[in-house]
């Protein structure tokens, strides 16, 4: 069988919560193949944010072991993990998280340019991002002069630029209206799957897995348990044509 390219092995975590501790994961495994789409739900404050960052090389679980690819991440050397969060992995938030004094081509070329990565392409790369996610005519504005999708649109391209392997989606549409939501969605969809990069998403919203490969629920206390009550469809069903009809104009 080949080998996950994301495992979660009885994964936990907990925070000191006055003179106890909170016992947010225990227990937690998953495996993530490439190009792999995985919806968690759970309640708020039920770990979904604490498990991401784990997995995005941001805090270390208390036990157990996160591996990428066969290595463990807790045992990688500080360049190592550096390369690990700036290159394969994408991170989206719920409040995109843009920086408001640059436009959003400049958001979207910032992972890059705080790799240092200096090729002529860095701009076209970018560019040609903001055309895949509708708004490459919105390019040089700045976050305050965009709506919420659009924002969204800006972070989702800016979590591609670096070709990452994984993304991981906190909410991604949890401050958008349900319409707008579900439009991000599925531009985010369509160019996830253009990309071949897995997604590991937490959210609320049902509608939003659809085109997810796993959907999985966190229980409260830790553990992750199939969730087979929502309908998906397959997504070989939907292409990614629709990306490239998607018009500047068309954005919310
Ligand atoms: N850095 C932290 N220190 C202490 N408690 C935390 C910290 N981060 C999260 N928590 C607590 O851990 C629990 C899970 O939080 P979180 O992962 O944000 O949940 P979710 O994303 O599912 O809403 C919550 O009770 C939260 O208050
Ligand atoms: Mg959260």
């Amino acid at each position: 069988m080949a080998e996950a390219m994301i495992e979660v092995q009885g994964v936990a975590k907990s925070y000191p919560s006055g003179d106890r501790m909170l016992h947010v994961l225990s227990g937690v495994d998953l495996s993530i193949e490439a190009g792999e789409r995985v919806a968690i739900f759970g309640a708020s404050g039920v770990g979904k944010s604490t498990f991401l960052h784990l997995l995005g090389g941001l805090d270390y679980p208390d036990a157990g072991a996160i591996l990428f690819q066969g290595r463990r991440l807790d045992e990688m050397d500080e360049p190592t993990l550096a390369q690990y969060r700036s290159h394969e992995v994408g991170f989206v938030f719920q409040f995109f998280q843009l920086l408001p004094e640059f436009t959003a081509l400049e958001n979207v070329m910032m992972p890059l340019l705080i790799a240092r990565e200096h090729g002529s392409d860095i701009r076209e790369r970018a560019t040609e991002l903001l055309h895949q996610v509708g708004i490459k005519a919105r390019s040089h504005h700045f976050p305050s002069q965009l709506s919420g999708g659009e924002r969204q649109r800006v972070a989702i391209a800016r979590a591609l630029v670096s070709r990452p392997s994984l993304i991981l989606a906190d909410e991604p549409t949890g401050n958008l209206d349900v319409d707008t939501g579900l439009r991000v969605m599925e531009v985010f969809g369509d160019i996830q799957q253009r990309h071949g990069a897995a997604i590991l998403m937490a959210t609320h919203n049902a509608a939003l897995v659809k085109r997810f490969d796993k959907v999985l629920e966190m229980q409260p206390g830790g553990g992750l348990c199939p969730c087979d009550s929502i309908p998906r469809e397959p997504v070989g069903a939907r292409g990614a044509s629709r990306l490239t009809n998607e018009m500047d104009s068309d954005t919310q």
